[in-house]
């Protein structure tokens, strides 16, 4: 088991150099929210943005294409009526915000066909994998799934422990070619042969959102060319640190979500 400290992610970590473009740093798709769940929609991708990708393209419900422009003036729209192309982009997450319709289930199914590398599901995304454990055959080679406990034992069966939840993430991801992301204090990471834990964040992450921020992250981490553990390591690391940041001025109880995406860059500078 390998720790996740600052000497890890620095070994990998990519500084921007001064002659570069947008295009250098990909074009990220998030599929995301649903009328209920606009939140979680805006935290990915606010997220996503300050996680340093070069463009955002954010999926969403024709009718909440307010919430996202009126939030998020640097993402770019694509309705969730359209059928999608998903030729122009590097990355895609999917789930934080989507609902277990039969709408969410055709485009999960779709994505892991027609989305060949640099996937991310997350929470309904993973429902309805959950509910459709034939489609892990399907999973595009390194996809990265982000399960909380509850997530985890809705995909894998029920566990009595962290510790035999970790024994099964590293048995599954080995089996579907997949990274594991299995969420909590002490974040655990594996892709069947190395296995990582994480050393940052607080119960102040303990709160409706967080995970939508993470999945954000990820997907702006793989559309800027980083291999998918390079990518889950270096997002769980920071989204944790700056939580830790976030505590100079917010308490565990007090802190929100967006205080932590904003104090993001305060995480990349203790790595730069
Ligand atoms: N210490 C450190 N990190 C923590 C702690 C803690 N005590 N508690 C939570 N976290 C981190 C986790 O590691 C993870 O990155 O916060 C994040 C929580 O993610 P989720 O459990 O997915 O929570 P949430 O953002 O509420 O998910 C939103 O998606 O999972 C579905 O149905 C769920 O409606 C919910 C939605
Ligand atoms: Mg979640």
């Amino acid at each position: 088991m390998t720790i996740i400290d600052n000497n890890l992610v620095q070994t990998f970590y990519k500084k921007r150099k001064p002659n570069t473009h947008k295009g250098d740093f990909g074009h990220a798709f998030l599929i995301v929210g649903s009328p209920n769940k606009m939140g979680a929609a805006l935290i990915a991708s606010k997220a996503c943005l300050r996680a340093g990708v070069g463009l955002l393209t954010t999926n969403v419900p024709k009718e909440e294409k307010t919430s996202v422009t009126n939030f998020i003036p640097e993402a770019m729209l694509y309705f969730r009526e359209n059928s999608i192309d998903f030729t122009p982009f590097n990355a895609v997450g999917i789930g934080p915000g989507l609902e277990q319709n039969e709408a969410s289930q055709k485009i999960v199914y779709t994505s892991l066909l027609k989305v060949r590398k640099n996937l991310v599901l997350d929470a309904d995304a993973l429902n309805i994998l959950a509910q459709n454990p034939d489609w892990f055959s399907q999973l595009p080679k390194q996809t990265i799934l982000t399960p909380h406990p509850k997530e985890f034992d809705r995909l894998f069966g029920t566990h009595t422990s962290e510790e035999a939840r970790r024994e099964t993430a590293h048995k599954k991801a080995t089996q579907w070619n997949c990274i594991i992301i299995l969420k909590g204090h002490q974040t655990f990471i594996t892709n069947g042969i190395d296995s990582y834990e994480n050393t940052t964040g607080n119960s102040g992450l303990a709160k409706g959102g967080s995970g939508d921020a993470l999945t954000g992250i990820i997907t702006a981490f793989l559309a800027q060319h980083y291999p998918p553990i390079h990518a889950a390591i270096i997002s769980v690391y920071l989204h944790g640190l700056a939580a830790d940041i976030t505590l100079s001025k917010q308490s565990e109880e007090s802190m929100l979500i967006s205080d932590v995406i904003e104090n993001l860059g305060w995480a990349f500078k203790k790595i730069a």
